[in-house]
């Protein structure tokens, strides 16, 4: 289990024997400090006034200062703990010597954060990452992440976020790889090895925890927190996969999502999480809920009251409680009664301690002084992986008459205020970073071009300035607009209706475009946007999510030409926030969209996205020829001749796509089952091959049963999901 060894696997046996009751349901509660005293109002109407605006920011900050937290030291002397949110070491090793030295079993405790797109050194959020579909990248960004968090103490990041999203107004597509099942696959097999695979010394990783399991993507209208129903072959064939591809993969936790499923909240869900999970998927870890959702399904209407919501989820199989104490308070009178069975705490406690010894949280439970204080200054290497993910993760929407790459020497006026930003580059859910290590897009720009001027005319919120817009047109050869959506406006509790761009942006860029000189639109956010209009009078755009620390030097770079971009979109674009959710692999329908009118489309605008899933241009281009497939008794191959015709070297994502043209169910219209990323000088051309074993060119009915159905299959090469070469096959099994 959890690749222990034989003896470490006795020491939890033993361990387990020696534990009471009350320590053992110990183990299963996870705290983070609360707020007590320095204001008048609860701490959740806190939050609050500041997300209303009814308070600023740095006024939160300063009431925070003066409020108190309670570390529950208390409880954790009385072993009434297993886990803790805290990010500070100098507090991590003050409660772990509380665990360890005070606590009759001296258990240490296990500290876990959301560190998502990185800990000191922050890189691109995952929805820009995935889009370098660049897996030896992710596994990299992912294992410079654990030494710094683990140089803290957080050996566990509830990360990484795997949920298929396919809905562009729900705030938390920013956090996960898009809408694709094998790249999220992909993505989260390559998180998991960073995170977890260096283990030649503990300080090299951390535990994953797979999240949010499963369906939250699916959340209905793209709503946080809403319910999910979906059919058992689309939850097996698209929801589940990436999941199940990281329980092989050898992750070590897992995180229930907050929705139900098909009516069932998965904190609560036998058939998932004890089912599915841990015996068909054989994960050998633990489950820890959401923040407060054993309590959200007594709001639900699935659980009566908390003793219930706490039986409830703990037979379904829910090993850890994230915040709401249900478990301290409750489950020891629900074993004593009879109501919960003791094997269900066994089991939940092995698996936790299973997981601490995996860690060498007993050998090492403290952060060495040293450690504490590696990553004050960061190492070359870590701001330089930030860059390079940065800049790989940048996809070119749009680039008319060749206005990009811009020489060194052009005069540039740099709009908007979102440029001059050192915060908002950094994206939804990062916590240790610093700013001093943060490069705007103004300073990136400063540094890489000779001529830059900054006007700032507008942003996200606030008004325009005309004398600065006029200021700008005067000065610039060219304009360079940073345009989009503050970090605050994806993530959690983030979801938009309207995903245009925000405020009075588009006006701006009207006014910019009135100038007369040519505008390079770049694009700050954290969700596929609807650029209708922007893809229809604006030259050039570039997507630029929000990138981590070196965005300037990333954005700059691709300007330049210094980086020829190879991004690709993970999620597709629609042309307007009514098409969402808008996706490639979508279920074939017997009228697909096309001009006629009694065909699925929508009367007001033609059918299809703006820019698909895997579309990126680059300064050169690439042609596919001599694309081949042929067949042995295992596999398939396919073989397509790819050809930089341009003048630029370059990196090419070659994706292959699969459709099974008919089947029992309604099948996708196609599927990515491969991508490879080569780099090609001018002129130079590669062949590159996939092999597709036959056994994975079946897919899951509704019984969740793996049908390999013969008939013919095409096969599609090519630069995104929208322009492939195809051939087709018959195969039979
Ligand atoms: C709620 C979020 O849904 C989850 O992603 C996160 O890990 C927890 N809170 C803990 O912060």
């Amino acid at each position: 289990m959890n690749g222990l060894t034989k003896e470490q696997k006795q020491r939890v046996e033993e361990l387990l024997s020696r534990m009471t009751l009350d320590e053992k349901i110990g183990q299963m509660n996870q705290e983070s400090p609360s707020i007590v005293g320095g204001f008048d109002v609860p701490f959740e109407e806190l939050i609050e006034m500041m997300t209303d605006g009814r308070i600023s920011k740095e006024e939160f900050g300063r009431i925070m200062e003066s409020a108190q937290q309670d570390f529950h030291e208390d409880m954790i002397r009385e072993g009434g703990v297993g886990s803790l949110m805290v990010q500070d070491p100098v507090k991590v090793n003050e409660l772990q010597k509380i665990a360890v030295e005070e606590s009759r079993l001296g258990i240490p405790l296990i500290f876990g954060l959301d560190v998502i797109h990185g800990f000191r050194s922050v890189y691109p959020i995952a929805i820009a990452e995935a889009g370098s579909f660049d897996t030896d990248l992710f596994e990299r960004t992912a294992g410079m992440a654990a030494k710094e968090s683990r140089a803290a103490g957080v050996a566990w990041h509830f990360a990484p976020m795997v949920d298929v999203a396919r809905d562009a107004r729900w705030g938390r597509v920013s956090e996960g790889p898009g809408e694709d099942p094998f790249l999220g696959s992909e993505f989260a097999r390559a998180k998991v090895r960073g995170l977890q695979n260096d283990q030649s010394s503990t300080e090299n990783y951390v535990a994953a925890c797979l999240k949010h399991y499963v369906g939250y993507g699916a959340a209905e209208a793209g709503r946080d927190y809403n319910t999910v129903s979906m059919a058992m072959h689309v939850f097996y064939n698209n929801y589940l996969k990436p999941f199940a591809a990281a329980v092989d993969e050898g992750a070590q936790t897992v995180m229930a999502a907050f929705n139900d499923l098909n009516g069932v909240p998965c904190t609560v869900n036998e058939f998932l999480l004890r089912k599915t999970l841990k015996e068909s998927l054989g994960f050998p870890g633990f489950v820890v809920s959401d923040a407060n959702a054993i309590r959200e399904c007594v709001v639900h209407g699935i659980a009566e009251d908390d003793v219930d919501a706490g039986i409830k989820a703990a037979a379904a199989g829910m090993d850890m409680d994230m915040g709401t104490e249900i478990y301290s308070k409750h489950l020891k009178e629900a074993v004593e009664s009879g109501k919960l069975d003791i094997s269900v705490i066994d089991e939940a406690v092995r698996r936790i301690l299973s997981v601490k010894m995996w860690l060498g949280l007993f050998e090492h439970p403290y952060v060495s002084e040293e450690a504490m204080h590696r990553y004050d200054t960061l190492p070359k290497e870590h701001t330089d992986l930030a860059l390079e993910a940065a800049e790989k993760s940048i996809v070119l929407l749009k680039n008319e008459n060749h206005v990009l790459p811009l020489k060194k020497d052009a005069k540039i006026a740099l709009v908007g205020s979102l440029a001059d930003s050192r915060t908002e580059i950094i994206g939804a859910w990062a916590m240790s970073w610093q700013e001093k290590d943060c490069v705007s897009i103004r300073e990136g720009m400063e540094q890489t071009f000779e001529n830059v001027r900054y006007f700032p005319c507008g942003g996200p919120e606030g008004d325009i300035s005309m004398d600065e817009v006029i200021a700008a047109g005067d000065y610039g050869d060219v304009i360079v607009a940073v345009l989009g959506e503050l970090d605050s406006m994806s993530g959690e509790a983030s979801s938009r209706t309207d995903i245009t761009i925000p405020g009075r942006q588009r006006e701006l860029l009207e006014m910019l475009m009135h100038t007369g000189k040519p505008v390079v639109l770049v694009l700050m956010n954290g969700r596929p946007l609807a650029l209708d209009w922007e893809d229809q009078f604006v030259p050039v755009i570039v997507e630029a999510w929000h990138l981590g620390i070196r965005m300037g030097d990333a954005v700059a770079h691709v300007l330049s030409g210094d980086k020829n971009p190879e991004g690709r979109l993970s999620s597709t674009f629609p042309k307007v926030s009514g098409q969402c959710p808008v996706y490639y692999n979508a279920m074939n329908t017997g009228r697909p969209g096309s001009k006629s009118k009694f065909t699925s489309r929508y009367l007001d605008i033609a059918p299809g996205p703006l820019y698909p899933f895997g579309y990126g241009l680059s300064y050169t281009e690439y042609a596919y020829s001599e694309l081949s497939v042929t067949e042995t008794s295992a596999d398939c191959w396919v073989s397509v001749k790819v050809t930089n015709t341009g003048d630029a070297a370059g990196r090419e994502t070659v994706q292959f796509y699969l459709q099974d043209v008919t089947g029992s169910l309604v099948r996708p219209v196609k599927e990515l089952k491969g991508f490879r990323k080569i780099s090609l000088e001018p002129g130079k051309s590669e062949n590159v091959i996939f092999r597709l074993p036959k056994k994975d060119m079946g897919f899951y009915d509704n019984d969740g049963r793996y049908r390999l159905e013969d008939g013919l299959f095409r096969f599609y090469v090519g630069g995104s999901s929208e322009s492939c070469q195809m051939a087709e096959l018959r195969i039979a099994f």
